[in-house]
């Protein structure tokens, strides 16, 4: 992955976890954040995506929950990190639009919420944040929380959900929003209401509330806050 600037060459590695539900931003905000400061990105919805299209393609029945954690651990996920180019494979097969279409959307919220669906992907996620030299951007929905709890910065990304539903529309190429709205707060009341690793904010997590400002605003606000907390480590070595 290249480096962008002299700064991020010289910078200890940094680990960033952007949580929030869909339409937030989150994806464009932590791709654009990790190639501004020189990091690896990691989509963790796409490797859910993922390992449920993998349970679609093999037949499995996504309602019975006993069947999706019977192959959990079958699926080869690989993900490629560079913000400019980010990649998803399962088992050699590159699925990054496969896993956009509506019919994984629909089913990812029943397959990620299976305990042993968590635990494999959760392993997956640490191993990448931890070979990332120079650190890392991770966006999600419980990074903070379960996945990197020591990360060094947190971020909860927010928004009304008409904002949420017009960029999902806006997305999706003039997909009806009132049905874009309601397909939204149901996938969003599934992953905040699952038992394992819920759609949550952490404790020390920033909040930003994203509904009336601009992409460009969002992205300046949360590579400042990396920017300050860098500052604040280095600080805090010196003076050792
Ligand atoms: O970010 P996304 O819409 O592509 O995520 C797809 C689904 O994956 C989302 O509905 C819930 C699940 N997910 C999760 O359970 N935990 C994460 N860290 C990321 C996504």
């Amino acid at each position: 992955m290249e480096t962008a600037g002299t700064a991020a060459s010289t910078a200890p590695a940094v680990i960033v976890a952007i949580d929030g539900p869909s339409g937030t931003g989150k994806s464009s905000t932590s791709k654009a954040v990790a190639a501004q400061l020189g990091l690896s990105y990691l989509d963790t919805g796409a490797q859910y995506r993922a390992i449920t299209w993998w349970m679609v393609h093999h037949g499995i029945d996504i309602t019975d929950p006993s069947a999706i954690a019977a192959v959990a651990a079958k699926a080869e996920i690989v993900s490629g990190t560079d913000p400019a180019a980010p990649t998803i494979t399962v088992d050699g097969v590159d699925v990054a639009g496969p896993i956009r279409t509506q019919e994984v959307t629909s089913k990812v919220s029943a397959v990620s919420a299976v305990p042993e669906v968590r635990t494999r992907i959760t392993e997956l996620q640490r191993s990448i944040a931890a070979g990332a030299e120079r650190g890392i951007v991770v966006e999600g929905r419980d990074i903070g929380t379960t996945v990197l709890p020591d990360a060094d910065l947190k971020i909860f990304l927010t928004a009304s959900p008409e904002a949420r539903a017009a960029r999902r529309s806006g997305e999706l190429k003039g997909a009806d929003i009132h049905a874009t709205r309601e397909a939204l707060i149901k996938r969003d009341a599934a992953d905040s209401g699952r038992k394992t690793s819920p759609l949550a904010k952490a404790g020390d997590a920033v909040e930003v509330d994203t509904t009336d400002l601009t992409l460009q605003q969002v992205i300046e606000c949360v590579v400042t806050l990396v920017e300050e907390k860098r500052a604040a480590t280095e600080e805090k070595r010196a003076a050792k």
